[in-house]
């Protein structure tokens, strides 16, 4: 029966997770990391609640499913993959050096893992589609939108579609012409992709691209309106996480 510890376990993410993971027959919650632990939790009574990285137990879980915040992520996953624990990311904010120096020492660990900047089965597909869109429409700018609270800008998400969107272009975008005479008014730069990030009250997570040709243009948009959409990315996570034999990047890749 694989353990998990859930670092973040007090936060919005780590609350569904830890009833997704309480309700998840041969998986058993036995550890939970926080800096304050909270006067009420989901917890089940035995887990052991840490506080920080010093305490924890060499052994108490197999998978370390990460929700925190993104200046914790990566200590959090080298201590995880430094101790024999098996990563489950979920958390956004690190960088494409921090990944590929996560991957390194989990192949020096032996270890696998899953990275998901997006649990979301929208999400995912809509990355997926926005490559393929790509290949005909290489002009495109990628739109997403938060709750206030999200501490990164641009999304994990957005960043990951950038990405996909410059990988799946044949042919240059056109150049732009215009410029900027208020700051940031087009966006950010990823991969030769602008970027735009949105942080309104309101909003859960939410993602647009835009694909401009001549004469058309084709919008695909994706909405999580609740974060029990991100669970059965989780779930599925989970159960592959112990067969994985690399830090995979991205749901789609153990789909
Ligand atoms: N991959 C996805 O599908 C997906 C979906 C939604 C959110 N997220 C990401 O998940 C992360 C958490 O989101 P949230 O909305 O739950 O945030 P939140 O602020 O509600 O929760 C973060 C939790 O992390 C804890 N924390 C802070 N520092 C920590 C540390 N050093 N070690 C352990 N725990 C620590 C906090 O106490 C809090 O309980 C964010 O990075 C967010 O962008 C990912």
């Amino acid at each position: 029966m694989p353990k998990v510890l859930i670092a973040g376990y007090p936060g919005a993410m780590g609350r569904y997770a830890t009833a997704l993971v309480n309700g998840m027959a041969g998986f058993e919650i036995t550890a939970g990391l926080a800096p304050t632990t909270p006067s009420e939790s989901e917890m089940p009574a035995g887990a052991k609640l840490y506080t920080s990285l010093e305490e924890i137990d060499e052994g108490v879980a197999d998978i370390w499913l990460d929700f925190t915040v993104p200046s914790a992520v990566n200590e959090n996953v080298t201590f995880a993959l430094n101790h024999g624990f098996i990563p489950v990311v979920g958390t956004t904010g690190l960088s494409g050096d921090q990944v590929s120096a996560l991957q390194a020492l989990a192949k020096q660990k032996g270890l696998g893992g899953l990275i998901a900047p997006n649990f979301g089965m929208s999400a995912v597909l809509l990355m997926k589609f926005a490559k393929e869109a790509a290949a005909y429409f290489p002009d495109a700018d990628v739109i997403e939108m938060h709750h206030g609270d999200k501490k990164d800008a641009p999304s994990g998400t957005a960043l990951a579609t950038a990405k996909l969107i410059a990988a799946g272009r044949q042919d240059q975008p056109q150049p732009q012409v215009s410029e900027e005479s208020v700051p940031g008014a087009l966006g950010a730069q990823v991969d030769g992709v602008a970027v735009h990030a949105v942080r309104l009250p309101g909003y859960i997570a939410h993602e647009q691209v835009l694909f401009g040709g001549p004469g058309e243009a084709l919008t695909i948009r994706q909405d999580s309106f609740d974060r029990s959409s991100f669970m059965s990315g989780v779930k599925v996570a989970l159960q592959k996480a112990t067969a994985l034999d690399e830090l995979v990047v991205g749901l789609e890749k153990i789909l």
